[in-house]
Parts: structure tokens; sequence; C-alpha cells
């Protein structure tokens, strides 16, 4: 299903597209401070490079960097998969690299969503060329029921079923990302 937004539309339809809350921002903060840990655990002081995917993961990175305890630094790569409404157009454009040489690093990436898995096959694939010490995924996250390639993260803070979300940082149409909850968007809102 293609949501079709018309700019004027959707502001004035806003807030009925926001069908409802599926993950509170108490909920978000707990796995997050969580996943920091898990983090901190596995790097056991050791410098991290944490590697947001923009712009989707830019709220997630912000509230994890402040989770964990060891060294690290941070990068941006804008990779895009989506054109506007709520389908994958299947192909992955990097539209920003990365500005560190990942050679010299763990490198963390950061994710807001897993959906059908090929922004991150396909980052995964570019930035393990590069040769960084280690590569983990974490991503906040994860629609399992709507992988096309066989992805899996390396820490998931939630496993969502096959509908299409909004808010903390997650867009449709780059509306909504600054909602500070997750929640289900209405298609049916289109519809009329
Ligand atoms: P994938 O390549 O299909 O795994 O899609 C990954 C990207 O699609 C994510 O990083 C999001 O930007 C976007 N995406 C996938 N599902 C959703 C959703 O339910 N809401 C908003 N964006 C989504
Ligand atoms: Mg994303």
């Amino acid at each position: 299903m293609e949501a079709i937004i018309n700019k004027d539309k959707a502001i004035c339809d806003y807030n009925k597209r926001i069908k409802r809350v599926v993950i509170t921002r108490e909920e978000i903060a707990s796995a997050i401070e969580k996943a920091g840990k898990e983090i901190d655990k596995i790097y056991d002081g050791r410098p991290i490079l944490l590697v947001s995917i923009l712009k989707g993961a830019f709220v997630f990175m912000a509230d994890l960097c402040r989770a964990v305890s060891v060294p690290c630094e941070i990068g941006f790569m804008c990779a895009k998969s989506y054109y506007s409404g709520t389908n994958s157009s299947g192909i992955v454009n990097i539209t920003m690299d990365l500005e560190q040489d990942v050679s010299g690093y763990h490198v963390v990436i950061v994710e807001d969503i897993i959906d059908t898995g090929r922004t991150l096959n396909d980052v995964v694939k570019m930035l393990k060329a590069r040769n960084p010490l280690s590569l983990r995924v974490v991503t906040l996250l994860d629609k399992p029921e709507r992988r096309v390639v066989d992805f899996k993260a390396d820490i998931s803070l939630f496993t969502i079923p096959d509908f299409f979300v909004i808010g903390y940082g997650l867009d449709c149409a780059e509306y909504y990302r600054n909602l500070p909850y997750i929640a289900e968007y209405n298609l049916d809102a289109d519809k009329e």
C-alpha cells in the first residue's frame, strides 16, 4: 500500500494519521539504557565508532550515544531506500558517505528499523569491505516478517509486526520524525 501524501492534506489531517502509540517514550528510554549497557559489556572499555544511518536513526543515535560509557566517536551516513510513501523502492542509495576511515575502528551501525533488510545488507557489505576492526549492528526496531534478504542485527530493541510506524526519527513523507514515541501510521487516512 503506497501512501500518497499531498503535503497540504497531510498538514490538515496530521493527527488523524497517528493511529495509536505502539511504543511509549518510557519504554524506548528503558530499552536504550539496557542496550547501552550491553554495548559497554561487549566492548569492555575499547573505543567504538557509532555510525548512524540518516535520516531515520538520528533520534535513536542521540539517545543511544548517551547511554554508552565506552569511549565513542560518532559518524553519519545517509542511505535512502524509501522514496516518499510507505513502500520500499528496493534500491538503496548512499547519498552521503561516512567521513571516517573505518579501518581503525570497532564499528557499531545504529539503525532505526530493519524492514526488508536491503539497506543494512548493502551498508554492512560496503563497510566490511573497508576492513573495520569489527562491525556490529544495533537496531531500534525489527520487522522480521517483511524480510526479503537474510539479515539479522546483533542487538534489536523491539520486534514489531508488519505495520508502518512513525515517530522517534521514523517518518512518513518526511513528517512525524519528531514524535517522542513510536506510533502506527493510519493508512486508511490516505484512502479518504
Ligand atoms: P529496508 O532496507 O527495507 O530494511 O528499510 C530500511 C529503511 O526503510 C529504514 O531505515 C526506514 O528508513 C525505512 N522504513 C522501513 N519500515 C518503516 C516504517 O515502518 N516506518 C518508517 N520507515 C520505515
Ligand atoms: Mg533508516
